[in-house]
């Protein structure tokens, strides 16, 4: 029996700071609780600005102390096909944020192949996650995704709908700011994690946010994410939720 898609849990913080620490929480957590139940934990981050506060914190007490870094494998959700050190590189930033700066062993850390022919590349990436999870989709234990006020999500825009139709794991794009060819993973992918999380900060977004989470019709990649059987979360602060009916969110801190 397929499981059921769960309601999205939505948390609304007051401000950047507190969504950073929610994010950073639900990081430790979703970690430990999987290397503590199955020895080891996969989790796939998105680029972008919203979650490099996030990423700071995770390099500092208490949770660089506390979230077990020698179980965890980290993969990126997306990343644009530029050099490391450019600043447009999502892991780059992830790097200089915290993997640089915390105990996780070096062979854990599986950055996309960038500097490949895009098609190449993804098939690469889509070898990689094999590799780890073997042959059957990979079920990550955390996803960590964001949103454009385009109403994109990973690199999964929303004028490119046909391209992510396929059973692929891995795809390449072009589009976006900066407007570059990208890997991003699926929605074969991304539909399977045990904790999916979307971390939305701004009133820039608010608009999105609330045709994302209160419209009808599933017009934009981030409205396909309906995680089967695992947690789907939505932490926002109360820039971005403002727009949203009160009665459809808890508060955090
Ligand atoms: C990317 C990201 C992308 C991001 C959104 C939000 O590589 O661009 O993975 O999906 O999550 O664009 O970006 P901001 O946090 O900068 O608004």
């Amino acid at each position: 029996m397929t499981k059921k898609n769960l309601k999205p849990k939505i948390i609304v913080v007051s401000d950047a700071r507190q969504l950073a620490k929610a994010g950073a929480d639900l990081f430790e957590k979703a970690v430990a609780d999987a290397v503590k139940d199955r020895g080891r934990a996969a989790a796939a981050l998105s680029g972008g600005s919203t979650p490099r506060a996030m990423n700071r914190l995770l390099a500092g007490p208490p949770y660089v102390d506390r979230i077990p870094w020698k179980g965890l494998h980290l993969f990126w959700v997306d990343d644009r096909m530029v050099a490391v050190d450019d600043p447009a590189s999502n892991f780059g930033a992830a790097r200089d944020d915290f993997i640089s700066r915390v105990p996780i062993p070096a062979q854990q850390v599986h950055p996309m192949p960038v500097l490949d022919a895009p098609i190449c590349g993804a098939e690469r990436y889509a070898l990689e996650l094999k590799n780890y999870f073997g042959s059957k989709a990979p079920v990550f234990d955390l996803i960590l995704l964001g949103i454009g006020s385009d109403g994109h999500t990973a690199s999964l825009f929303p004028h490119q709908a046909e391209a992510h139709q396929g059973p692929e794991w891995v795809l390449s794009a072009r589009g976006g700011n900066p407007d570059v060819y990208r890997l991003t993973l699926n929605y074969p992918v991304l539909n399977r994690a045990r904790t999916t999380a979307f971390l939305v900060s701004g009133r820039g977004k608010a608009e999105m946010v609330r045709t994302l989470l209160c419209g009808d019709e599933v017009r934009y990649p981030p409205q396909r994410i309906r995680p089967e059987g695992g947690r789907l979360v939505w932490l926002l602060d109360r820039p971005a939720a403002t727009l949203l009916p009160e009665d459809m969110c808890s508060m955090g801190e």
